[in-house]
């Protein structure tokens, strides 16, 4: 791994990746809205920022040309297939033996072997629903986004972020590969853990084509199941 490209590097999740791929040594290219360059200030002159949108496929050509690997950040924003659109243009232009790691949410599934509860089920439900209706968000856009890169045959992996907290690192959180595993029930990880998750997958090949549940190393159900992962 030489050179990344993070695609939404100005969000939360975006700039912990930036910072875990820069300690690494990594050179590092990201995308981000015109709008929202200023909040890479802290990055100056040790990154390259194309700015634009996540989903023009123009963009994702140009900085993603040459990179050993691509961490995006999918996020179903307004209902114009932003996440769909982010994920096709990283699956036609990056390189085809790029490593590519996406972000999501434990509501992907990829088998349809994870076990809900019927609380998650419900708010998955109402948040699609109310979501569309005020036109802020498209969950079922980042399911479609999901489907064509497990659909893909590039190198992937689809990282599935439990609910989030900020804090100081735990460490490398453990991963599952279905929801209602008994590992996964604390349903808790820290933000900056599930960064250095997308970054150390770009380096481990046993992730390729894997879909990880992650939850954080130190949550209670992890540090009760952990050693049957
Ligand atoms: N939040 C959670 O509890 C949670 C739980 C599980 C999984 N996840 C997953 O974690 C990842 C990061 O989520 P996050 O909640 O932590 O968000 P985040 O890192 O703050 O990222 C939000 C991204 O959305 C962009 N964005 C915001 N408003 C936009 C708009 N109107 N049009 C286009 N782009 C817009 C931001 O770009 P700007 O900087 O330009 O605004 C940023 O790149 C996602 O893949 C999500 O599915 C989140």
């Amino acid at each position: 791994m030489r050179k990344v490209c993070v695609v939404g590097a100005s969000g939360k999740l975006g700039r912990y990746m930036v910072r875990h791929a820069l300690e690494r040594g990594y050179e590092v290219v990201g995308v981000c809205r015109e709008v929202s360059v200023p909040k890479l200030a802290e990055f100056e002159g040790r990154m390259t920022i194309v700015p634009g949108a996540t989903d023009d496929p123009e963009v994702i050509r140009r900085a993603v040309a040459d990179c050993d690997g691509v961490l995006t950040v999918l996020v179903p924003w307004g209902v114009r297939q932003y996440s769909s659109g982010t994920a096709q243009a990283v699956l036609d232009h990056a390189r085809p033996d790029a490593r590519l790691v996406f972000s999501c949410g434990w509501h992907i599934t990829r088998d349809g072997q994870d076990r809900y509860s019927r609380m998650f089920r419900l708010g998955v439900r109402a948040a699609t629903w109310v979501g569309k209706l005020v036109r802020y968000v498209e969950i079922d856009d980042q399911v479609e986004a999901c489907r064509r890169v497990f659909d893909s045959d590039t190198r992937w992996t689809v990282v599935r972020g439990s609910s989030l907290e900020e804090g100081p690192s735990q460490g490398l959180p453990l991963w599952s590969r279905h929801v209602g595993d008994p590992v996964l029930a604390s349903d808790l990880t820290r933000r900056v853990d599930f960064a250095l998750f997308m970054v150390e997958a770009l380096t481990d090949d046993s992730l390729v084509r894997e879909a990880p549940a992650i939850v954080g190393r130190l949550s209670a159900s992890a540090l009760a199941h952990g050693h049957k992962v």
